[in-house]
């Protein structure tokens, strides 16, 4: 995947330091912006995305469109959480204040922040990300954002990320460090109307989970390994997951691993 990185038209010197800090970092290239269109750059350095250094934000202008950080739809899960509703993923993850959490897929962080809301300060969320870009956009606005309120940003800014392949780190970790991890992976099946992913799409790692990666969560996990996919999907029985209850009519569907320990 190759990819440029850029800022927008008139930058100042912060947004062409940072630019070229990154480009560095991430061993590709710097081009100075002028005045051309992204689709001009693409064609002259033959880049298939430009990571996009704007005033105080990052963005992939991606051929799906343009992939920026928000907390959009953690914003309404928060408002419920707070309002005593529940939340189908932290049902599912069986999850409270104090919890160890490994999210080994970060995507656009919404899940996480969810999570690290309801784990509090005593609690510790860690999401993994493969794709580079990814990685940055949604790293730079977990650790930036500022538009919204303290809750939120309490929890963006306490999601530690890390951007390693999930089989990796979970060789990493000890038995039983997390007390849930989670899985999101790319549908097998894509919901098309999910437009929220419509720009991650061509830069997400979109391989299929292994048996292998998830018995090495069951040995990372304390409590439970949890899988989201879409409703009817064949990867709950192929990798041993039980569908849990709920969400009859949604689209997506929640499953579990409990780990079981025998009473001595
Ligand atoms: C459907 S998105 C996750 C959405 C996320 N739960 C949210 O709330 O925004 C899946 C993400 O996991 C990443 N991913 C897929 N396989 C991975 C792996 N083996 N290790 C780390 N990240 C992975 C993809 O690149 C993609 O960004």
């Amino acid at each position: 995947m190759k990819f440029i990185v850029t800022t927008t038209r008139k930058p100042d010197a912060a947004q062409e330091n940072f630019a070229a800090q990154i480009s560095a970092r991430l061993d590709s290239k710097f081009v100075r912006r002028e005045d051309f269109s992204f689709d001009a750059l693409k064609k002259i350095h033959d880049a298939e995305n430009i990571l996009l250094v704007k005033k105080n934000s990052l963005s992939v202008m991606t051929s799906e469109g343009e992939l920026f950080f928000h907390p959009n739809t953690a914003h309404l899960r928060l408002k419920n959480l707070r309002e005593g509703r529940p939340d189908r993923l932290i049902d599912a993850l069986k999850i409270s204040a104090g919890s160890k959490v490994l999210d080994c897929t970060l995507g656009l962080g919404s899940d996480a922040i969810v999570e690290s809301f309801v784990v509090g300060a005593e609690g510790k969320i860690v999401a993994l990300e493969k794709n580079p870009l990814i990685f940055e956009v949604v790293g730079h606005g977990l650790k930036n954002f500022s538009e919204d309120s303290p809750h939120i940003l309490e929890a963006m800014r306490r999601v530690k990320i890390f951007n390693v392949d999930c089989e990796k780190f979970l060789a990493s970790c000890a038995d039983n460090s997390f007390d849930a991890v989670y899985f999101d992976p790319m549908f097998r099946r894509p919901i098309q109307k999910s437009s929220g992913l419509n720009a991650i799409r061509p830069l997400a790692d979109d391989r299929p989970l292994t048996e292998k990666i998830i018995a090495e969560a069951v040995r990372v996990a304390k409590f439970r390994v949890v899988l989201k996919e879409h409703s009817g999907s064949e990867e709950f029985a192929r990798l041993g997951f039980k569908i849990l209850d709920g969400g009859k009519y949604s689209s997506v569907s929640f499953g579990a691993i409990d780990k079981v320990y025998r009473l001595l």
